[in-house]
């Protein structure tokens, strides 16, 4: 039997789980909460989310008893919250700053979102309770890697390219598979981002981007839409159809027309589009014509220059199948390595291209 339970903890313990704090407030106002590595969503609509408390918990009766409760998702630096609320004892919110969350419950500060509940229903589980709870309100936190526990041991999250999952061409697919390792080599070396976008069903959505969580674009996603108009797309306007070209400058302004037809043949040329940040939204295509005119611009605060590099990615036919981009590029960096930087990318995009028809003729 014995040998049976650390099978079932050795084979269990290959599959990875994000980490939770648990927590609520008891009647008299005392803080109580434990390290839940067994959350989960449940359900989107209506919004429930679960977790299983072994029986042998003395947190479980008193969280059950509060009737509310606020899930803190933990990030890679919060390995000492877990500690302290895994350990049995009665002071564990000792030396742990946290604020009121809508339930009363504690949100410890510093994670990486709270997600707080009322409980929903209580199932028997063998040795645990399955706890399910109804969603009360919603909140991100600090942009940062999440805690990860595998194999009994703390570790982090470490992302690749993140992919959109909503494509179907295998083309794509394939064209983007090629391009993954290679983005996330740039994204690394450089310390920029990298992103992909394609053309699905007639819209640009964008398929795949490295992630940094100290980065300003952290809230793009892969599977954002991505708008068919200036300051947006550019790579599909320059590398695209006359007839693509034509629909993405009617959406600029008359008397900048001229400039921004010069610029899509001077990407075309130089191989390379050069577009920018569209913060602030006003002037952004203005801002976006200056920058391949090689006018200086406004850095932000954050010191990040505004100029994103983009390269198309062709297929077999010449179409523009996808674009590469990178963005988040430091001021300092820009001003010195904008072009070696685009270089890197066109090389990226040839050696997918290539990857991609070997493939074809293999297959
Ligand atoms: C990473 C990690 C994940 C855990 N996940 C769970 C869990 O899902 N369910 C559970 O009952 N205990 C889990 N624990 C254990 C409890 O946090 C903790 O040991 C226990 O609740 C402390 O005892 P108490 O409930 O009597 O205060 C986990 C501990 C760690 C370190």
């Amino acid at each position: 039997m014995t040998d049976t339970k650390n099978v079932f903890r050795q084979v269990l313990g290959q599959y990875p789980t994000g980490v939770t704090a648990v927590t609520a407030r008891t009647a008299d106002g005392t803080p109580v909460g434990m390290a839940v590595g067994s959350f989960t969503s449940v359900s989107m609509d209506p919004p429930i989310v679960g977790f299983l408390p072994t029986k042998t918990s003395s947190s479980w009766p008193k969280i059950e008893a509060a009737g509310s409760f606020c899930v803190n998702v933990l990030t890679s630096a919060q390995e000492n919250v877990c500690r302290a609320l895994s350990a049995r004892g009665e002071d564990k919110f000792a030396g742990l700053s946290w604020t009121d969350g809508v339930t009363g419950a504690p949100a410890i500060e510093g994670a990486l979102a709270w997600i707080e509940c009322t409980v929903r229903d209580v199932l028997d589980a063998g040795d645990h309770y399955m706890v399910l709870g109804d969603v009360v309100d919603l909140r991100m936190g600090t942009p940062a890697l999440p805690l990860v526990f595998f194999r009994g041991g703390y570790g982090k999250f470490s992302s690749g390219p993140l992919v959109a999952e909503d494509f179907h061409d295998q083309h794509q697919v394939r064209l983007v598979n090629a391009v993954r390792d290679q983005m996330q080599a740039i994204a690394s070396e450089l310390g920029v981002e990298a992103s992909a976008t394609a053309e699905i069903d007639g819209r640009l959505v964008l398929v795949a981007t490295t992630w940094s969580p100290f980065s300003d674009r952290a809230a793009v996603r892969a599977g954002d839409r991505v708008p068919f108009r200036p300051p947006f797309a550019l790579p599909f306007a320059v590398w695209g159809t006359p007839e693509r070209r034509q629909q993405w400058l009617q959406g600029v302004p008359d008397d900048q027309r001229g400039a921004a037809q010069t610029v899509l043949d001077i990407s075309a040329e130089r191989g390379w589009a050069v577009s920018v940040r569209p913060e602030p939204s006003a002037d952004a295509v203005q801002r976006m014509i200056a920058a391949n005119f090689h006018e200086p611009l406004t850095v932000g605060p954050d010191g990040i220059d505004p100029r994103n590099v983009s390269v198309p990615v062709l297929g077999p036919d010449g179409s523009v199948r996808l674009s590469l981009a990178l963005s988040g590029m430091k001021a300092e960096f820009a001003r010195h390595h904008l072009a070696d930087a685009a270089d890197r990318l066109v090389m990226a995009a040839r050696k997918a291209e290539r990857a991609v028809a070997n493939q074809r003729t293999d297959d």
